[in-house]
């Protein structure tokens, strides 16, 4: 049964994608109160085609606060003008001094782990991402961690706001709080990095949406980042991959197969802006799609076989980036720190795991609240 935040579909949705998309591939979801599309083909034509399924959540007669509103949520041409801007300012960061930098942290964080017992989200992943951002924003620090921590995870949970309505409200807090983090640096912007690359000034009205967009930097650069990297290190334990006598070299490809089989951004919503057919099912302007990444990504008629993990898969059109005008702003980033990341901790240890992941109980963004690892030096 579609119920995402219970514990089996927490642990594995994929079963209960599989069924959906052969039985009603485009179907009403009532508790939802939005349209679940399941096939790669229609969730390709949901998140590429903005003027029919728009990201702008007023076409659903929704005000959302602004402090919410970024990148994510706003349609061409103020989507066009702030990506533009975004991708000038990353343009202006010296990314192969960003990897290198971001690479002897790691080092450090390895270095310095527990082996019998080394919890690789609080003690790697999250540390990791935290300090990817901290370096790429050119920014002394994001203010108080616990504080940071707190935040990212409201916020996260508050993705699921529409499977549990209690969740919805500390996400606005939490965007503004993490927005205001940004403010200081917009004023007075520091010495290198991303804030000081970003044209404020050519925003012109859009400011406030430039500076809600870059949290959403932020928060895809914490959240998405460090979730992706302990669903990849979970899975590569989970298959003894990490325990081989030679460490692993995981290419592009083999990461592009993790992120198809991991699909930790299960699903992307839209707002129909006009009524449109999509496989077979009659969808009204003002109705919101859910179109659900992870299913599109075991989809067998795009991908043979697509509940095995082969890491040499080729091609993979995945939808685990997204596609089209919205698609993953961090792409290249994600892929530059987390291949040589996971190839680095695969030539100094041998990975066990130490005892049962914890899931954090979020359905949009999945991911884990601990990972234990036994770490066997080589
Ligand atoms: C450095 C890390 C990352 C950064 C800075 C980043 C940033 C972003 C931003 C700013 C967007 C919005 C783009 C837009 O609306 O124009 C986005 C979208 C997206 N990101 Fe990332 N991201 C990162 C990592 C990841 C990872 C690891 C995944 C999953 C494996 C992911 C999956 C997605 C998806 C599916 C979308 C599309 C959302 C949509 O269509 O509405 N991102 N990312």
């Amino acid at each position: 049964m579609f119920d995402p935040l219970s514990p089996e579909m927490l642990r594995d949705p994929f079963p209960v994608y599989a069924a959906m998309r052969r039985e009603a591939p485009v179907h009403w979801h009532e508790p939802l109160r939005a349209w679940l599309v399941l096939r790669h083909e229609d969730c390709t034509r949901v998140v590429t085609d903005s003027t029919v399924f728009s990201s702008d959540i007023a076409v659903l007669g929704e005000e959302p606060p602004t402090a919410v509103i970024g990148i994510q949520n706003v349609d061409p041409p103020h989507h066009a003008a702030v990506r533009h801007l975004l991708v000038r300012g990353l343009r202006g960061v010296d990314m192969r001094d960003w990897v290198k930098t971001c690479a002897e942290y790691a080092e450090k964080l390895l270095a310095g782990a527990d082996p019998d017992r080394f919890d690789f989200i609080r003690e790697f992943a999250e540390p990791l991402s935290l300090e990817s951002m901290r370096l790429l924003f050119g920014v002394p620090d994001f203010g108080e961690p616990d504080r940071f921590h707190a935040a990212q995870r409201a916020l996260v949970l508050s993705m699921d706001a529409g499977l549990d309505p209690t969740r919805g409200a500390a996400g606005v807090p939490a965007r503004e709080y993490l927005s205001g983090l940004l403010d200081p640096w917009v004023a007075e912007p520091p010495d290198d990095g991303l804030l000081r690359h970003v044209d404020f000034d050519a925003a012109g009205p859009l400011r406030r949406l430039l500076v809600n967009s870059l949290r959403q930097v932020l928060v895809a650069g914490f959240s998405s980042s460090s979730s992706l990297l302990g669903q990849a290190v979970h899975l590569l334990v989970e298959r003894d991959l990490l325990d081989q006598d030679e460490p692993m070299t995981l290419s592009t490809a083999a990461y592009n197969e993790i992120v198809r089989y991991t699909s930790v951004v299960q699903a992307d919503s839209r707002a129909c802006a006009e009524d449109v057919e999509i496989g077979g099912q009659r969808i009204e302007r003002g109705q919101e799609v859910l179109a659900v990444l992870a299913s599109a990504n075991r989809d067998p008629e795009v991908f043979e076989r697509p509940d095995e993990l082969r890491l040499d898969r080729a091609p993979n059109p995945h939808l685990g980036f997204g596609r089209g005008a919205h698609s993953c702003l961090g792409t290249a980033l994600a892929t530059a720190l987390h291949v040589p990341t996971l190839n680095a901790l695969s030539r100094r240890y041998r990975v066990e795991p130490a005892a049962a992941a914890e899931i954090r109980p979020s359905a949009t963004l999945r991911g884990l609240d601990r990972l234990p690892l036994r770490l066997l030096p080589r």
